[in-house]
């Protein structure tokens, strides 16, 4: 297990790939320039479930339900569903959440502009955001990518979007568990026996993080988790489950 090595979870956002911006991106977090390796990616639709729980701290703000739709591409791509995306991508290293938040720059284009100029946010845009009689209520901050603010949230976010499969066994930074029952998963509700329809979240044998397998049992006990049952699940349906996206 890579516990020793520093982990922090990017997201090119849909503003990047529609902008052609992701070479741009991945050219300026390269092991070159960052000292960073890879140790995970994937190419995402973006559930609703999954967005929800990526920004849970911002959940009841005016900007929540805009930054929903702008994470999953709604904005970017309002008529081609098929190009709704984000690009997720694990860094490993030193220093990594610290060095890749430094060249993402300030969270609003504008101050990145003006204060970080040569930031990747620099090159981000701001949008008003409008409620249901067309006042303005806020902005939209587009900008660009998404970086992990420190080690407790990567661990959040890493585990949030990432199997252990999906990282190589030497480069695993958190801790792994065997799974010894099965855990289906059906509207919103976690069972162990199969009912039709459900989809098999864990089999016996399956390895998982073990924070998620502690969680799992201990809401199928009915007792309350510090985890939620979607924090969990979300990443089992990943590019997997249509009804629930
Ligand atoms: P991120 O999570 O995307 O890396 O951005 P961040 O840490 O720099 O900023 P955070 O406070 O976590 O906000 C997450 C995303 O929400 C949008 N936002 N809008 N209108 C507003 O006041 C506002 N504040 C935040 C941005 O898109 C930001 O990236
Ligand atoms: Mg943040």
């Amino acid at each position: 297990m890579a516990e020793n090595l520093e982990q922090t979870l990017v997201l090119i956002k849909p503003d990047a790939l529609k902008n052609s911006l992701t070479g741009y991106v991945l050219s300026y977090l390269s092991e070159y320039h960052t000292g960073l390796r890879f140790a995970g990616s994937k190419i995402v639709h973006v559930s609703k479930m999954l967005a929800e729980e990526h920004y849970a701290e911002h959940r009841g703000k005016p900007f929540f339900p805009s930054l929903l739709e702008y994470i999953r591409g709604n904005i970017h791509y309002p008529e081609t569903p098929q190009r709704r995306r984000v690009i997720a991508i694990i860094y490993q290293g030193e220093g990594a959440v610290q060095k890749i938040r430094d060249i993402a720059g300030p969270t609003n284009p504008l101050v990145a502009r003006e204060t970080r100029p040569g930031c990747i946010r620099a090159l981000g845009t701001l949008a008003p955001i409008k409620d249901a009689q067309g006042n303005i209520i806020g902005e939209r901050m587009d900008n660009l990518i998404h970086a992990s603010a420190n080690a407790a949230d990567a661990e959040r976010e890493l585990k949030l979007w990432f199997k252990p499969h999906d990282i190589p066994t030497p480069m695993h930074p958190y801790e792994i568990a065997t799974c010894e029952e099965h855990f289906y998963y059906l509207d919103g509700k976690l069972t162990k026996e199969y009912t039709k329809g459900a989809i098999c979240i864990l089999a016996p044998g399956n390895v998982a993080w073990r924070t998620d397998i502690d969680a799992l049992q201990t809401m199928a006990a009915g007792k309350s988790s510090p985890l939620t049952l979607e924090t969990v699940i979300a990443k089992y349906l990943i590019n997997e489950y249509k009804e629930h996206l």
